[in-house]
Parts: structure tokens; sequence; C-alpha cells
């Protein structure tokens, strides 16, 4: 479905990725792991067409999207759950979900889709005239991939979900990223520096570092190997 070939990426003097490369089929969840400034987030917005790459190239079911903008890539079934959620604190947690229904399609379906969401994430529903910025942490990451149900994407980027929530909230998070793909068929693209986690529900994952992919494979595979045991699982 998607594919990253040989991605280079510049910011000014600063080179981010050398050559980035993998592989996302349909139906899969795929996991980014790595420390701090590997690349994680580069990779995934320029995925999106946030970030465009010098060299290299992004295909979306065999078209080159590279060099598009993101409001095209969004048409075209991707969405983006960005680090830090990204979720307007002075809007209501209605407000802030219609802004995920961004393209024609989604617009005319909100209706029809905002049911879907609120059967979803019930405290949602609840909390749905409430300022966005007063929920808690975890229920703003969940506000922030609501927003990405809004705009019925096929696949989702999803960057650093855990970042500040408790242990029991990311389980949880992590629980509602797996069951969207489980029982809606959305493919998952995630990011994290919680290996941890990543390796307990994704398909295959790949290990980046210094902005390049220096790993891949099955969680049962990365979990034999010393390093990332060392390294990422604390092990
Ligand atoms: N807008 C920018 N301008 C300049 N340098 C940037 C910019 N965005 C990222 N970088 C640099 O690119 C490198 C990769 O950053 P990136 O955000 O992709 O890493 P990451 O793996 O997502 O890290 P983290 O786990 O901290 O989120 C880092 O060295 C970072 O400082
Ligand atoms: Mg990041």
């Amino acid at each position: 479905m998607l594919v990253l070939e040989g991605l280079e990426v510049w910011y000014g003097k600063i080179k981010a990725l050398w050559g980035v490369s993998l592989q996302v089929r349909k139906g899969e969840i795929v996991g980014l792991i790595g420390p701090n400034g590997a690349g994680k987030t580069t990779t995934l917005n320029t995925t999106m067409g946030i970030v465009k790459p010098r060299g290299g190239r992004v295909l979306l079911n065999g078209e080159r999207i590279d060099g598009r903008e993101p409001h095209e890539v969004i048409k075209k079934g991707l969405f983006i759950v960005p680090e830090g959620r990204g979720i307007f604190p002075y809007l209501t947690v209605e407000e802030n979900l219609l802004l995920g229904a961004i393209h024609g399609e989604a617009w005319r379906r909100r209706h029809e889709t905002l049911e879907f969401v609120y059967a979803l994430f019930p405290r949602l529903k609840e909390r749905r005239k409430q300022l966005a910025g007063t929920l808690s942490g975890g229920e703003q990451q969940m506000l922030s991939i609501a927003r990405g149900l809004m705009a019925r994407p096929s696949m989702m980027l999803i960057d650093e979900p855990s970042l500040g929530l408790a242990p029991k909230i990311v389980l949880e998070v992590y629980k509602t990223i797996r069951s969207l793909r489980d029982n809606y068929k959305i493919t998952i693209f995630i990011a994290d520096q919680n290996a941890h986690r990543v390796l307990d529900i994704c398909d295959r994952a790949y290990v980046i570092e210094n902005g390049r992919v220096v790993m891949e494979g099955t969680p049962e595979e990365l979990k034999r190997d010393k390093r990332i045991r060392e390294v990422y699982l604390g092990l």
C-alpha cells in the first residue's frame, strides 16, 4: 500500500533522513521505533507531504505522492495523528472532531462518522461541549485519534501516542489503536519511542537511528535481538 524508497530529507544544512526505505501493506500495523531525533516524525511528515524530500520517492498504491500537498494526500486516504496531538484547546471536543472531516466526502458524511466516533469513544461524547484544552492528557490523545477517524482514512499515521501519558493510559490508547485495525480495517503506521508498546501490537517494525533504518522484523525477531533487548526494551 505504502512504499517509501530511499528518502533523503534535509532541514537547511542538517540532513535528517539518509535513504529511508520501508513498506506498509494493506491491513498491517507497522511500527517505527527509535530514540529522540532519529527521524521518526520526519518520516511520517514526509509521507504526509508536510516535509518534502530532496531525494527518494513515496508511493501510495503504486502512485507517486511525494511532492503532493498534505490536503491532496489526505484525499487519497492517509491521515496523521501528530506528535503532541495538535488539538485546539479553545475549541470544544466536537469542534475539534469536525476539523478532521477535512475533505468533501468526509464533510458530507460527518454526522454519520461523528456517531460512529462517539460510539467508539463514549467519554468524548459526554464531553463534547467541553473545551478540548481541559481534557486530561489521555482524553486529548483519544480526541486526536478520533479526529483522525473523522477524515475516514484507510491508513493512519500515528506519531508518539504515548508521549506524557501514564503507563495505564498508554495501554488503553494502544488497545484502541489495535482495535482500529482489527475491527475497522484501518492500516496503521505508528512511530513511538515506547518500543514495548509498539512491539506488543504491531505485525512488523522498523528501527530507525540517526536517520537510517538499521533493522526490520516481526516483534518476535526484534525481541530476540540482543541489542534491541538492551537498548530499546531494557531487558
Ligand atoms: N523543522 C526542523 N528544522 C530543523 N531540524 C529539524 C526539524 N525537524 C526535525 N529536525 C531535526 O531532524 C532530526 C530528526 O527529528 P525527528 O523529529 O524526525 O525525530 P524523532 O525520531 O521524531 O524524535 P522524537 O522521538 O524526539 O520525536 C533531529 O535531529 C531534529 O533536530
Ligand atoms: Mg518525533
